[in-house]
Parts: structure tokens; sequence; C-alpha cells
């Protein structure tokens, strides 16, 4: 069989994705919507070999532990019934950005085996069925199928809970700034933190609210109103860390320089600058501007107390095969 090779970007949220209705199925307890990054990518080659006794998976060139095998396992299991086959597959991923970085390299490399995967099985999915794939394996994945701001509607079930683009990439010039305040695994993982989600008694109004903070969102996003999403993007940060510190057990993700980053955000805000912060699972802060702003905005973060690094990324496109 012939081999295939995808390529696709992660993403970053504006309103998060925390907490399944069924974690099994990943149908999320809330919608979601996302920027995808541009120039950061994960490239996955599978070939589908009669030969092989078991899937085999490398990552940046290693052998993949076994939780991250058994999570593309599943995902190649569907592809084979969707197609038809026996074979075990081969499957080679590389990320061109740093792991640890608090840039969820999941959401791209479930995105870019989902396309790989089919296509190498000889499938020409529709980019919402691609998304759905890509959800079994890693929910926040599906939102890396389309390209530029995207929306994943929770959905009622498995057949419409994917994830589609609302603004295609050049719709608006936005940056992710993502200052780098640390870089060590993070203790617990983002499909542990999900599942813990629940425990919090917040996290039924973190959901409850979350359609009104979609709508204002998307509409946002659409009007290219920063100062709607500035507020919108930050409060929805902050709902997900107020679930996540109350949760059984607690999860605290921010270090020193985590809040210092984001007293800056907020104070140079409060001056005039277009300028607002989000954090997912880990300590680093992912500062939104727009592309005129982008150097300053990098110069500003540079020169805080603990910010180790500044990674920049524009809006990006869809996943593609390579
Ligand atoms: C905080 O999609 O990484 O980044 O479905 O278990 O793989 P799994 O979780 P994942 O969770 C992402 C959580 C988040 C918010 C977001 O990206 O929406």
């Amino acid at each position: 069989m012939q081999p295939a090779t995808a390529i696709a970007h992660p993403n970053l949220a504006f309103i998060k994705y925390w907490g399944n209705r069924d974690d099994t199925l990943r149908l999320p307890s809330n919608g979601s919507i996302s920027m995808t990054l541009a120039g950061l990518e994960t490239r996955t080659r599978v070939v589908f070999d009669p030969s092989l006794k078991s899937d085999e998976l490398s990552i940046n060139a290693e052998p993949a532990s076994d939780p991250a095998l058994e999570r593309v396992r599943q995902v190649l299991g569907l592809v084979r019934g969707m197609a038809g086959l026996s074979s075990y597959a081969h499957v080679e991923s590389e990320n061109n950005f740093p792991t640890g970085t608090g840039i969820a390299s999941s959401a791209s490399a479930f995105a870019a085996l989902a396309l790989a995967s089919t296509n190498a099985a000889g499938l020409d999915l529709t980019e919402a069925d691609l998304s759905r794939l890509a959800r079994h394996g890693s929910g926040s994945a599906c939102r890396s199928v389309p390209g530029g701001f995207v929306e994943w509607e929770a959905g009622s079930g498995d057949q419409d809970s994917f994830a589609v683009s609302i603004a295609p990439p050049d719709h608006w010039d936005l940056v992710d700034c993502i200052a780098v305040v640390g870089t060590e695994p993070k203790s617990t993982g983002s499909s542990q933190g999900n599942m813990l989600a629940g425990t919090s008694p917040l996290q039924a109004a973190r959901v409850e609210d979350a359609p009104r903070r979609l709508e204002i969102c998307r509409n946002a996003i659409l009007k290219r109103d920063f100062e709607a999403l500035a507020e919108i993007v930050e409060l929805d940060s902050n709902l997900l860390h107020a679930v996540m510190m109350t949760s059984r057990p607690a999860l605290f993700y921010w270090k020193p320089a985590t809040l210092a980053v984001m007293q800056a955000v907020r104070q140079a805000r409060s001056a005039g600058m277009p300028i607002c912060y989000t954090l997912d699972a880990g300590p680093n802060v992912h500062v939104i501007t727009p592309l005129t702003e982008a150097n300053q905005v990098t110069g500003l973060l540079h020169d805080l107390l603990g910010v180790q690094d500044v990674l920049k990324a524009t809006v990006g496109g869809p996943a593609r095969l390579a």
C-alpha cells in the first residue's frame, strides 16, 4: 500500500475545552473556539504494511511511549474499520516546535494522523469526518483539521461533534506571542485533567455560561473587535484555571512568572495596548495581539523577569497532505 504524509498545525483555544460528557468518545462538556497556529507543525507519515505484527509509532525519531502508542492505535483501529483493512501501520511523526512549551502537540499530531492514515488506507474523508476522527485521539485535535478561526460544536453525539472554520486565516492578522516561563513536563496532562473537571464545584457554572462566551467570542472574531475578544478570552482562561485549582486533586499550573506576565498584559491593556492573555494546562502564557503590535509585545515580554523565550505564531491554514 502507498504511504501518505500529512501536515497539521497546533491551535490555541480562545474559549476552552475542559471536561467531557463522554470520556471514551471525547464528547466535550462545552463547545470551544480556537485560532490555528501557523509556522508550528506536525508532519506525520503513515504506511499500512501487511508484514507488521503490530502498529508502530515514532515521535521525533524516537520510539513512542506506550500511552501515546495506545492512543494512536485507537485511531488506526477506527481507520481500519472504515477501510475494511486488517494490516497494521508504521507511523512516523515529527514536530518542528519544542515540546513542553505550552503548545499542545497532541492537537496537531492527531489531526495529521487522521489525514495521513485515512489517505494511506485509500479513504477520502470530508473535513467534518476527519475532524470527528481526530477528536477520538485528542479532543482539541478536531480543531486542527480546519484552518483559520475554528469552532468545535459540542454536538449531541459522535456524529455531530466536530470542528468547522468560522473565518479563514487572512480574516484577521492576530499573533500568538508565547511567553515561555518553564519547559519541564507537566505533572498532570490534559487527558487526566479533563477527567477531573467535574470534581470542581465551579465546572457546572463554567459549562452553563459557555454558550454566552462562545457567542461573544464568535462575534468578536467576525467583527474583528479586539476589545471584546480580549475581555472574553481572559475571562474564559480565568474560569478554566479556577476550575483546575478547585478540582480534586487541585491542579496548579502557574509559576510566579506566569502571574507576572498576566499582570503586565493587563497593565499594558489598561494603558491602551491591544493585548490579552490566555493559558492552557501549563505555566506558559499565550499573549494575543494584532500583527502590527507583535514586535512591541515581544519586546515587552522579553523584558519581564522569568521569561525565558518568546515564540510567535500567526493564523494558520488547515491540515493538508504533504
Ligand atoms: C486546556 O485536547 O489536550 O488546552 O482530549 O484528553 O487529548 P485530550 O485533551 P486536550 O485538552 C485541551 C485542553 C486545553 C484547552 C483547549 O485546547 O481547548
